[in-house]
């Protein structure tokens, strides 16, 4: 088999993708017609156009949009099974999904019918492609931390395949510090912290995170690279790195994949995921993410299989299923590098 071919082929994990993000362009012309929605956006033209971002402020005003056309709990159902159809593809075994309700609850929408359709959607993509699929909540970080506390209310309440929290948003103006006790009563309730950090800000948003909020993985971290302290500490605990390398490119955050700090993460002992974070308005999805890695940074197939098994070990699945997975992505891996 040729390296590309192998690659493509690789058993995955994806720890960092959001639901919203996943809205394929002819899916959103769907539901902006379904839901009577006033949009300039009338072809596919339009949306490609209007997934090109000039910075990360840009992106976030573009994300708000596609989220706000989601007017009805039922879209929910149709947007997570096809990201889950396009992982599936990707030979993606396991998915851990970001879901922020409170970007709709602000529209009238309903929390336990949103998350009963998301459910919907993951168990239709289970039964067609047998692959798995977990909940995080994002509390997004723009609406503060009593805001982020009545979300956690409602998670409480319901929270039926939600597997953790997040800290999602708009970074620089929001630090991680004043989440501190809505984290710890999270993590009394059991869930699983995770926070995105160190992607729209600098290395102290990401101590923060690790300080304040005790989180066991960071979404993104990019700004990491800049303190060697931060790197030791980061690897000495454990804790995982969701590197988005093509949504990081496209916002701005890195000029090009080659100046990507997965590297020296990775050098540094610490245990990274690869991620497509928001696939189609990153025009990316998680095949691209390994391939890249590949041509502009040089990974092997060895390096990215490699990658695939660090991101069972810090997924949120049990230590049962980490070890079965980790016996089948052995078998798979295996056979592809026999032929
Ligand atoms: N960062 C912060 N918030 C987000 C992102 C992201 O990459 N994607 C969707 N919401
Ligand atoms: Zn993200």
């Amino acid at each position: 088999m040729y390296t590309e071919e192998i690659i493509l082929n690789l058993p995955k994990i994806e720890q960092h993708v959001h639901i919203v993000g996943s809205t394929r362009p002819e899916t959103l012309l769907e539901i902006l017609q379904e839901g009577d929605v006033q949009t300039d956006l009338q072809t596919l033209q339009d949306i490609y156009k209007f997934y090109q971002y000039t910075d990360f402020d840009h992106f976030l005003s573009v994300y708000r949009k596609v989220s706000d056309s989601i007017t009805e709990e039922k879209f929910y159902q149709t947007i997570t099974y096809q990201m889950l159809q396009r992982n599936a593809e990707c030979n993606v075994k396991h998915v851990e999904a970001i879901w922020s309700p409170k970007d709709h609850l602000r529209n009238g929408l309903d929390y336990d019918k949103m998350l009963d359709y998301i459910n919907r959607g993951i168990r239709q993509a289970k039964q067609k492609h047998d692959i798995t699929c977990t909940i995080r909540i994002d509390l997004v970080r723009n609406y503060g931390p009593e805001t982020a506390n009545q979300t956690l209310d409602l998670i409480q309440r319901n929270h039926q395949n939600v597997k953790a929290i997040d800290i999602g948003g708009s970074e620089k103006p929001n630090p991680p510090e004043p989440y501190k006790q809505v984290y710890r009563r999270a993590k009394e309730l059991g869930l699983h912290l995770c926070a995105h950090a160190g992607e729209a800000a600098g290395s102290e948003y990401i101590w923060e995170a690790i300080n304040a909020l005790d989180v066991e993985r960071i979404g993104h971290g990019t700004s990491a690279v800049d303190d060697p302290r931060l790197l030791k500490v980061i690897a000495e605990r454990g804790i995982g790195i969701e590197a988005c390398p093509v949504s990081n490119l496209r916002t701005g955050v890195i000029k090009s994949l080659r100046e990507h700090p997965i590297r020296s993460f990775i050098n540094h002992g610490i245990k990274v995921s690869v991620n497509s974070d928001d696939p189609p308005m990153f025009n990316t999805d998680m095949n691209n993410e390994y391939v890249s890695l590949h041509r502009e940074l040089g990974f092997t197939p060895q390096e990215l299989f490699n990658i695939s098994l660090n991101s069972i070990q810090t997924s949120y699945l049990s230590s049962n299923e980490k070890q079965n997975l980790t016996q089948s992505f052995h078998k798979e891996y295996e056979i592809l590098t026999q032929k």
